[in-house]
C-alpha cells in the first residue's frame, strides 16, 4: 500500500510517499481502508521531533482518518497516534465512530480531533451544562479560526457561550462570525488582553482555551475574571509557557491541561463525549469546516500550509 512516510526529523521535505507493508490489525483493531486524513499542528509537531511519544522514524505519519470499516463496510473516523496517512490501518475499535451519511471523507477526516478537544476544553472549564437564566459565560478562543477554534465555536453556540476570539487576519474572523462568534479579535491589530478588558468592561471572561505557550498563558491568566480557568492544550509557538502560580490566588483561577492523547486511552470519559458529541450531530449541529484539501501527493504543501499559520478550519489530505 502507499503511505506518508516521515523518513527522518525536519520540516516538510523530509515527506515521501513510499510503499509500505498492509498493517496487520492486533487485538481491539480493525482494518480501515482510508479514503482521507485530518491534518492537525501535532502532526507539524511530530515531522520536527517535538511530539510526545513519537517512535524514530522512519514512520508513516497521521492521527485521523476516515474510511470504510473492512469488516461491515461502514464509513467510520478515527483517532489514532500515527499511520493514519495510508491506503489501510489497523485502527482500535473504541477510538472509530461512524460517519453521518451525508458528510464527505473529507468531514470525516476533519472531526475525531476537533471537536473531542473542543469538548473537553468546555468539560475542563466546567462549561457543559447549558446555561439557562443569568448572563451567558465568557469565553476567549485562541486561533479561533482553526480546526479546534471553528469546532469550539459550533460548540459554544449550542452551550450558550459568549464567544470571543483571536485570529492573525479580518477574513478569517469574518468567516467564523458566520459561525456565530459573537466577538473576533486581529491580534495583529491590536492586543487581545486590552481587547478583552475594553469588550468585558473590565470584568474578563470564564475561560481561555489557550495553545500558544509562551507569555500566552500569563496573558490568559490576565484575561479572567473571578474563578475562571485557563485551559492549555498547547503550544504553537513552542515557547514555554511563563506563568507565575502566585498570580492566581487573587481571582481564585486555575490553569488546567488538556491532552487528547492521555483521555483517549480513558473509555469513561470518551464514551461520555462520544455520547454528547453523536446526539449533536444526530440534531444537525455540529459540521466540520474543512478549508482545505490537498491530494495525498501534495501532502508537504498541506504541512506547510499549517505551519505557516494560513490554514482557515481544517487541512484535509484526499488519500483515494
Ligand atoms: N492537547 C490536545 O490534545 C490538542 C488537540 C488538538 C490540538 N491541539 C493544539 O491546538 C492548537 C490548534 O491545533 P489545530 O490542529 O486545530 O491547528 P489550527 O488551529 O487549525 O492551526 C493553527 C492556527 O494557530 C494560529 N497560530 C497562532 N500562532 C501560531 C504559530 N506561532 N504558529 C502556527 N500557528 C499559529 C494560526 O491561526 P491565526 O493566523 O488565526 O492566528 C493557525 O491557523 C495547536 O497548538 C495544537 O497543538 C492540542
Amino acid at each position: 500500500m502507499k503511505a506518508l512516510v516521515i523518513t527522518r526529523m525536519g520540516g516538510p521535505e523530509v515527506l515521501e510517499i513510499q510503499q509500505a507493508p498492509d498493517p496487520v490489525p492486533g487485538m481491539n483493531q480493525e482494518l480501515v481502508r482510508v479514503e482521507a486524513g485530518g491534518l492537525n499542528f501535532a502532526d507539524v509537531m511530530t515531522l520536527q521531533g517535538g511530539y510526545p511519544g513519537t517512535p524514530k522514524p522512519p514512520l508513516v505519519a497521521g492521527r485521523e482518518f476516515c474510511g470504510i470499516r473492512e469488516r461491515d463496510g461502514q464509513r467510520v473516523m478515527g483517532y489514532t497516534q500515527w499511520a493514519a496517512f495510508a491506503e489501510r490501518m489497523a485502527a482500535h475499535s473504541a477510538l472509530l465512530w461512524p460517519v453521518p451519511i451525508e458528510w464527505s471523507a473529507a468531514e470525516g477526516a476533519a472531526f475525531p480531533v476537533n471537536y473531542l478537544t473542543a469538548y473537553f476544553a468546555y468539560w475542563k472549564a466546567g462549561l457543559l451544562e447549558k446555561q439557562s437564566g443569568g448572563p451567558a459565560p465568557r469565553v476567549l478562543i485562541h486561533a479561533v479560526a482553526g480546526g479546534v477554534g471553528t469546532a469550539a465555536v459550533q460548540i459554544g453556540k449550542l452551550l450558550g457561550v459568549e464567544m470571543y476570539g483571536t485570529s492573525s487576519s479580518e477574513e478569517k474572523l469574518a468567516r467564523v462570525k458566520e459561525l456565530s462568534l459573537q466577538h473576533g479579535i486581529n491580534y495583529k491589530q491590536r492586543d487581545y488582553e486590552d481587547a478583552i478588558k475594553e469588550l468585558t468592561y473590565g470584568d474578563g471572561v470564564d475561560a481561555v482555551f489557550e495553545m500558544l505557550g509562551g507569555e500566552h498563558t500569563a496573558k490568559s491568566v490576565r484575561c479572567l475574571r473571578d474563578f475562571g480557568r485557563v485551559i492549555v492544550y498547547g503550544n504553537a509557538t513552542g515557547q514555554k509557557s511563563t506563568v507565575d502560580p502566585r498570580t492566581l490566588y487573587a481571582k481564585g483561577a486555575s490553569v488546567h491541561g488538556l491532552w487528547l492523547t492521555y483521555l483517549s486511552q480513558n473509555p469513561k470519559v470518551m464514551e461520555s463525549a462520544w455520547k454528547q458529541l453523536s446526539t449533536w450531530i444526530q440534531q444537525g449541529h455540529l459540521k466540520p469546516i474543512v478549508g482545505h484539501v490537498f491530494p495525498f501527493s501534495k501532502a508537504a504543501a498541506a504541512y506547510q500550509l499549517l505551519q505557516k499559520g494560513s490554514n482557515f478550519g481544517k487541512v484535509v489530505l484526499q488519500i483515494v
